[in-house]
């Protein structure tokens, strides 16, 4: 049976070969200008992230994470070196383009939640569904809400829900459209301690049940820990990369013995 064979060496092989990155960035540039001249936010990003890992990025205030995200979420085009994410070739895109792209393929949590005032918890989970054209929008939203454990609020408006019920609206409106590509800029920053702890689970828990990889912008260390990586930027470059703890805490608990 030499086709079965053929068959079974292909899909070996098709397991073997190491996926494509999902993020892939070379010679990232970012200068902006200001008043005071041009500034060099970004000088000289080489970064690739495989699909399903998570990445946090810790630095000090002003080194360039946000304007990072940004770059890979094409809200920012970079002046300088080429990028591929999510399966798109960035550079050139036009608007129009990148703006359908993120539709699909990337969902972003940000530290001050961005939610629509105007819109209740359950309206503000459907833009992104009904952009991209789903008849289901509404179920789906009530879906993403309920498992954030937001099912009692999907009427209220966002003055009317606590942070960490803002927060996790906004969770659920990026986790919605089920994106491979999940971003968040310190998104517990503006929360305390325990309602945070609540929110970096969730993130957490939705980027493993959609297969999501996930980049993490956080002040905290051990949040960023929480990661398969970590990365430190200064000054615009990668100054550290490193192993997070995620593979330890994601090892089996061993049995006391006795
Ligand atoms: N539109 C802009 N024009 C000019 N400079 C900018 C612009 N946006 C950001 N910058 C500068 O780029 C640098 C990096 O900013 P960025 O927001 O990426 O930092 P960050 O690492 O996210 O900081 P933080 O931890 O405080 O959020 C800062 O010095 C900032 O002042
Ligand atoms: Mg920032």
């Amino acid at each position: 049976m030499p086709h079965l064979l053929k068959a079974n060496s292909e899909s070996i092989k098709s397991l073997m070969t190491p996926a494509e990155p999902i993020v892939q960035l070379s010679n990232i540039r970012l200068t902006l200008p200001s008043t005071a001249g041009p500034v060099n936010i970004l000088r000289g990003i080489d970064l690739s992230v495989q699909a399903g890992e998570s990445v946090g990025i810790v630095g000090p205030s002003g080194s360039g994470k946000s304007s990072l995200l940004a770059v890979l979420a094409g809200l920012e085009a970079p002046t300088g070196g080429s990028l591929n994410v999510a399966g798109a070739a960035l550079n050139g895109m036009s608007e129009d383009a990148l703006a359908l792209w993120r539709r699909s393929h990337v969902g972003i949590v940000f530290q001050s939640f961005h939610l629509i005032p105007t819109m209740t918890a359950l309206e503000n989970v459907m833009v992104p569904l009904e952009l991209a054209g789903l008849q289901d929008a509404a179920e789906r939203a009530g879906t993403a809400l309920t498992q954030v454990g937001l099912e009692k609020r999907l009427t209220h408006y966002p003055a009317q829900l606590s942070g960490g019920e803002q927060q996790r609206v906004a969770l659920a409106r990026a986790v919605a459209p089920r994106p491979p590509l999940l971003l968040a800029d310190e998104p517990t920053g503006n929360l305390d301690g325990r309602t945070g702890q609540g929110i970096v689970d969730l993130l957490f828990g939705e980027a493993r049940r959609l297969g999501s990889t996930l980049i993490l912008i956080t002040h905290d260390p051990q949040l960023a820990e929480l990661c398969d990586r970590v990365l430190r930027i200064e000054d615009g470059v990668i100054a550290d990369m490193r192993a997070g703890n995620a593979a330890n805490q994601q090892a089996p608990l061993r049995q006391a013995a006795d």
